[in-house]
């Protein structure tokens, strides 16, 4: 059998109320067209058609992988996207015709309405389900034998029409000489004056063409998105899709109803997972971790047995056995080492640190290389920036920075060096030397008038 998807991915979505084209919102990190894409391909589908229009060039630039995109430059309905792409369409390939606003309809179905379609050798054949509301969907209207006569808008439909709970999935699978042809005789005579692409069922049947229904009994995974509250509920779906197959895989999760992992994430057995903690993007989190309330991580690999408490981590690594949080904020290109320790209130950024180093509390780490076995005290200041270009702070291995120092970068702290409290460090440091930059003390005997001199705290 040759099989052919095109895919209908050109409407604004009016009904999201928003400036980005439908298919590119987002489920769970993954844009709804990309998951149809990869559901198509999932189903062994080479040739595929994408029908991009409202903000074509954005839509084009989310593809990836060989699929044909074709312009509808103005959006006259489902029949006319299906149009644009008749030099794509091959007369003897069954070709399947899906929305990118229904991105959970499987590979599993998709097979399925082709096999329909092959080994029944129908001309058509719709993907249907019931809905206890099917409000909003076009309604399969069957004759009095159960044989589909055609499909009715809601638009277009009256009361009784509007009654049946048979909805139209946007699924189809035609014989594409059928299709072609029945694209030909498609009018805009509609309550939306558009070219309905559901008026094809007609078309074939008057034509004494084979059509037949495929009635799909997981109703939930038809569900097309129209607006935000649908994409809310598809959301909460693929979440729980994502992280019962986690839990399969052995993640503990306290509580999976508000545990966020995206798509694309991967997340090892024994990893516990508090609630409301979010991983987004590519991020892999190894074995053994734990990762406490409120945390996000996001494209950021986190090794085996951490434990990030309550801290935000974009585009970073995290070495094994690392401690981080609470309230820490690694941001892109911190690569830390293992045994590490990032404590309260420290940021860092575009920094490695090696094994078994430690900033515990109140630190800022920018631009900053520092080895192994280096301990940063509360308060520690990276200066990076001069107020046109951020500089490189080298702190070499076995070095101790005490409290509330600050490094003026570009400086280079060398190996084993030891750093007074309270330092502003403009010049690099010699190996296994202290470094004290700052004022000496001055004591002002009896500065402050004693209470048997005049009253309390008065100075003179
Ligand atoms: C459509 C079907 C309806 C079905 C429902 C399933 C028609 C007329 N109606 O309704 O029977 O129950 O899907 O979810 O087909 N699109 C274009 N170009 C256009 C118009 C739409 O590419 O000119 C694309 C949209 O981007 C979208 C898909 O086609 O991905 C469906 O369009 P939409 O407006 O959402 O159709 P529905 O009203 O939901
Ligand atoms: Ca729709």
């Amino acid at each position: 059998m040759h099989m052919q998807a095109v895919i209908l991915a050109a409407g604004k979505g009016t009904r999201m109320k928003s400036e980005k084209p439908k298919v590119l919102h987002e489920l769970c990190g993954k844009s709804m067209l990309s998951y149809v894409i990869d559901n198509v391909r999932q189903a062994k589908v080479e040739e595929i058609a994408v029908i991009v229009g409202y903000k074509a060039d954005e839509v084009k630039a989310s593809l990836v992988g060989d699929v044909c995109a074709f312009v509808q430059h103005e959006q006259l309905g489902t029949g006319h996207a299906v149009m644009q792409a008749a030099s794509f369409i091959d007369d003897n390939a069954y070709v399947v015709v899906l929305c990118g606003d229904a991105p959970l309809v499987n590979a599993r179905v998709i097979e399925e309405i082709f096999e329909c379609a092959y080994a029944g050798k129908k001309d058509a054949v719709v993907l249907s389900t019931i809905l206890d509301n099917p409000y909003g969907y076009g309604r399969i209207i069957r004759d009095e034998n159960g044989r589909i006569k055609k499909i009715v808008e809601q638009k277009d439909a009256d009361s009784a029409q509007q009654a049946v709970k048979e909805i139209n999935s946007g699924v189809y699978c035609f014989l594409g000489s059928a299709l072609k042809k029945a694209l030909k005789g498609l009018t805009p005579e509609n309550a939306a004056k558009e070219y309905y692409l559901t008026d094809s069922i007609e078309q074939l049947l008057a034509g004494g063409y084979d059509v037949d229904v495929l009635i799909e009994q997981d109703s939930d995974i038809i569900k097309a998105v129209n607006d935000k509250k649908q994409l809310a509920q598809l959301e909460k779906m693929m979440r729980q899709m994502i992280n019962s197959k986690w839990l399969a895989q052995g993640v503990t999760m306290i509580d999976p109803e508000n545990t966020y992992i995206s798509y694309d994430a991967v997340v090892a057995p024994d990893v516990l997972l508090y609630p409301n903690v979010v991983i987004e993007g590519r991020s892999i989190i190894k074995k053994g971790t734990v990762i406490t309330t409120s945390s996000m991580i996001r494209n950021s690999v986190i090794g085996e047995h951490c434990t990030i408490n309550s801290s935000v981590i974009t585009d970073s690594v995290v070495g094994n056995h690392a401690k981080i949080g609470p309230f820490a904020h690694l941001r892109p290109k911190s690569i830390l080492g293992e045994h590490v320790k990032i404590g309260n209130f420290v940021e860092v950024k575009a920094s490695t640190m090696g094994d078994n180093s430690k900033s515990s509390h109140l630190t800022y780490i920018g631009d900053a290389k520092v080895g192994e076995n280096v301990n940063l005290g509360c308060g520690v200041v990276f200066v990076n920036y001069d107020g046109k270009a951020k500089n490189l702070t080298v702190v070499e291995d076995d070095c101790f920075v005490g409290c509330n120092v600050n490094l003026i970068a570009p400086v280079t702290v060398k190996k084993g060096a030891y750093i007074a409290a309270g330092s502003t460090i403009t010049e690099d440091v010699d190996e296994y030397s202290l470094a004290i930059a700052r004022s000496r003390q001055t004591n002002k005997e009896n500065w402050v008038l004693r209470p048997s001199e005049t009253s309390e705290g008065d100075k003179r």
